[in-house]
């Protein structure tokens, strides 16, 4: 079996979400946003250990698995950084998943990604190293600068990419020692692996899959679950 170590960075305040409550800790349905992600993290084959870098001054995360009743080992809760990149790093450094074949990385705020989704991008990223799940984009999308449009681009070509992405261990540790070393950041975790120079291989996405950005994401999330 491919043993899976799994990363919810959810280190972040939520500044374009506002509020008090990090948007990882609202309620959705009966149960916070990050439940959704833990407990179908815990529910995958393989997995030896869920590391979640939180803000060091952050105890809602224990206090709240602790509440519903989830206590399970394999859950190591670590310090996150300033940047979802510096969080991720920090998870990287976990003892936990040091000897793993294969590392996801997945929003703790993307409460409704499959198992099966889970399950396709860790086998392609066992067989090619690096997979993420992308879906077509329907809006024309163009090049802006100063509020004036520099270009179109060809629809077709592009994707919009979601987590969770997925990555043989090795590549991923190369890929954020070399992001390091260059100061590169990015939005996602594959940019730094295509920086790196390995290939990215694309799955498909879900719709479903969205990332909770803004109070009207986390309202149409709740639609889509009392559905
Ligand atoms: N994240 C993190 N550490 C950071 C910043 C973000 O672990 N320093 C996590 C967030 O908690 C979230 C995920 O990365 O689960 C995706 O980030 P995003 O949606 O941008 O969340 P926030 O950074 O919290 O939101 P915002 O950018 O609006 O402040
Ligand atoms: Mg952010």
């Amino acid at each position: 079996m491919i043993s899976i170590g799994i990363i919810l960075p959810a280190a972040g305040s939520g500044i374009r979400f506002g509020g008090h409550l990090p948007k990882q800790y609202m309620l959705l349905g009966n149960k916070p946003v990050i439940l959704y992600a833990v407990e179908i993290s815990l529910s995958i084959d393989g997995v030896q250990s869920v590391v979640i870098p939180v803000s060091p001054t952050d105890t809602t995360l224990q206090a709240l698995l602790k509440h519903n009743n989830i206590d399970d080992d394999r859950i190591n809760i670590v310090t996150g950084g300033n940047t979802r990149r510096d969080s991720v790093a920090n998870a990287l450094m976990s003892s936990s998943i040091a000897d793993v074949d294969v590392i996801l990385v997945h929003d703790a705020v993307r409460p409704l990604a499959s198992k099966r989704l889970f399950e396709q991008i860790i086998n392609a990223a066992y067989r090619e190293g690096a997979a993420i799940p992308c879906v077509e984009e329907s809006d024309t999308t163009k090049i802006v600068s100063n509020d004036f449009v520099v270009d179109t681009i060809n629809r077709s070509e592009i994707r919009r990419v979601q987590t969770p992405q997925g990555f043989r261990r090795e590549v991923l540790v190369n890929a954020y020692n070399n992001a390091v070393r260059h100061s590169l950041t990015g939005t996602d975790d594959a940019s730094l692996v295509e920086a790196a120079g390995h290939p990215v291989r694309c799955i498909p996405g879900e719709h479903a899959n969205i990332k909770i950005t803004t109070n009207s994401d986390l309202i149409y999330v709740e639609s889509l679950l009392s559905k």
